[in-house]
């Protein structure tokens, strides 16, 4: 054996959406001391790394998508200070920080962005940014016919009647990343969490940051630019996909900024690592990301984007461990995240199958939860057992549903305004996490807070709780610190590669040297399971030595 395999290629890292894990002033919202004091949690699960959900400086127009300032923290969060001491709090508990950057676009209170209402039409300081005069007579129209992913135009016209490009909401202004101070601006960025001992960093829209010199319209037919839960693509079926040369996302220069940052993470010691939040026509165009000399990993949203059937998520598997393999980098899983349906609503719905063309995910009535619940640990059990990496988003691990009953004047997602009240957003995916107790704020702020919660907790949570789960053997929260466990210490676990066994086509099974089998029975009727010296863990009771419709098992062989 040479060197060791880098951490990053096998690591399950956390997601704390920080808003919503754990509030230590009770002011209702989640903050870093609240993160510091759930350390030995984290440590006990059993996951290797955070990802921590922008922390900064921020207005909050998007929960601090919106950065105003990337060198400080937001008094809501805490301070640098704090941020420093959470990092090697972390460190000690063996739990690696990765921290999320967004370099697509910054507040419109970023300082940049206000000397460049200032300073006016034409001037250097709007060159940072994306500002243009408009079309049709007096410019009254915008430049182009580009879309905000929120909803509506992604231009807003100033008084002084230039345009500025806003892919997201309108107190996003996108940057321009042809300009060499934005480019040295986000390498000394990197430099100033590199040095404070952040292990990498999770970047925000990687795929969006170079547009076309000439900001032309879309293309034809092509759908309006969407991201994330409402991007558009085909379905698993109609691979292989083709790759649309769009104006905006994924331009083959956007890999020029990578290899830059490449470098100033291979400045420090240790193995720092980014991942890219990259939305790819193809498992080949995300391949792009995360060559040698550029990114080590990027989010696989195909996984994410299956629906519960064989069939696809074996497709997905397949190619993305072709054409991450063929770029020697490992692959990632994930079944849920801050911008989508948490995957228990998801997969509890008749309506399974992979989201399909130009459409977000769309609920097909009430959801079963209980059905959802059991594709859920199963799910679970596929995705720790599969080569690679993988992540897994707060309150998965406790089986928390998707929210979808918050009163509408509580929803603060900027999508629920920018889509006149057709979409509700992402806020039911976010809602702080329980603890413990049986009544809201289950743990979530100190007893005696202030303030409420900034969203509401369904009543029934007390029984999600963390505390609630812990030591019943039959709660998601043991499922995931057994199969965590048995990930750390079976050999044949993490990076890797994967072989198929013949299981027919509704049963997805696999083997993974030394000695061990995944089975995940996606069929409506029971199925046999390989032969097997042990079973190490199971999503459910087997039923006479048969594995269930829904469940997944991980045998010794
Ligand atoms: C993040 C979203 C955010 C958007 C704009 C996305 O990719 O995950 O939560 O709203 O970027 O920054």
């Amino acid at each position: 054996m040479t060197r060791t395999a880098p951490w990053w290629r096998s690591a399950v890292i956390y997601q704390v959406y920080i808003r919503s894990f754990a509030d230590a002033n009770g002011d209702g919202v989640g903050d870093i001391a609240g993160i510091r004091s759930r350390l030995p949690y984290l440590k006990s699960l059993g996951v290797d790394a955070v990802w921590i959900n922008p922390w900064y400086k921020s207005p909050m127009a998007d929960h601090g998508y919106d950065v105003a300032d990337y060198r400080a923290i937001d008094p809501l969060f805490g301070t640098v200070a704090e941020a420093e001491q959470l990092i090697e709090e972390a460190h000690r508990h063996g739990i690696r920080v990765i921290p999320d950057i967004v370099p697509n676009h910054t507040s419109d209170q970023h300082a940049w962005f206000r000397a460049a209402l200032a300073a006016g039409p034409g001037s250097p300081e709007r060159e940072r940014y994306v500002f243009r005069s408009g079309r049709g007579p007096g410019g009254a129209e915008p430049p182009n016919d580009w879309v905000s992913c929120f909803g509506g135009p992604a231009w807003t016209r100033l008084p002084d009647g230039d345009w500025y490009l806003h892919l997201f909401a309108p107190q996003q202004p996108d940057l321009n990343w042809q300009h060499p101070e934005v480019r040295a601006e986000f390498e000394s960025i990197l430099r100033f969490w590199f040095s404070r001992g952040v292990d990498g960093f999770r970047i925000d829209v990687a795929h969006g940051l170079v547009k076309h010199p000439e900001l032309p319209d879309l293309p034809p037919r092509q759908e309006p630019a969407v991201l994330g839960p409402l991007i558009s693509r085909e379905s698993a079926g109609d691979r292989p996909r083709s790759h649309v040369d769009h104006p905006h996302w994924d331009r083959d220069e956007v890999h020029d900024i990578y290899r830059a940052w490449r470098r100033v993470a291979d400045e420090f010691p240790g193995d720092r690592s980014f991942v890219a939040e990259a939305w790819a026509d193809s498992p080949e165009r995300l391949a792009a990301y995360v060559r040698e000399d550029g990114l080590h990993t990027a989010f696989n949203f195909d996984f994410l984007m299956s629906g519960w059937d064989a069939k696809e998520l074996r497709t997905v598997i397949d190619d993305s461990l072709a054409m991450l393999g063929a770029v020697g980098a490992p692959a990632t899983w994930v079944l849920s995240n801050h911008d989508v349906m948490r995957h228990p609503s998801r997969y509890g719905r008749r309506a399974t199958k992979r989201w399909t063309a130009n459409e977000p995910y769309r609920p097909d009535g009430p959801a079963d939860l209980e059905l959802g619940t059991r594709r859920a640990r199963a799910a679970a059990l596929l995705m720790l057992a599969l080569p690679g990496g993988a992540y897994v988003y707060q309150g998965e691990e406790l089986g928390l549903p998707e929210v979808e009953d918050l009163p509408e004047d509580l929803l603060q997602d900027p999508v629920w305004e920018r889509s006149g009240h057709t979409d509700r957003g992402r806020d039911g995916c976010r809602v702080p996490l329980p603890w413990s107790g049986g009544t809201a704020p289950y743990g979530f702020s100190p007893d005696g807070a202030s303030a409420a919660p900034w969203l509401p907790q369904p009543e029934a949570w007390g029984e999600l709780s963390v505390a609630a789960q812990t030591a019943d053997p039959a709660s998601m929260l043991e499922l995931y610190r057994e199969a965590l466990r048995l990930r750390r210490e079976h050999p044949a676990l993490g990076d890797g590669t994967l072989a198929w066994l013949d299981t027919g086509e509704s049963v997805l099974a696999f083997r993974r040297d030394p000695g061990f089998v995944c089975v995940v029975n996606l069929s409506p009727e029971p199925c046999p399971l390989p032969a097997h010296t042990s079973v190490l863990l199971s999503s459910g009771p087997l039923a006479d030595g048969l594995l269930p419709p829904d469940h997944a098992v991980w045998l010794a062989v």
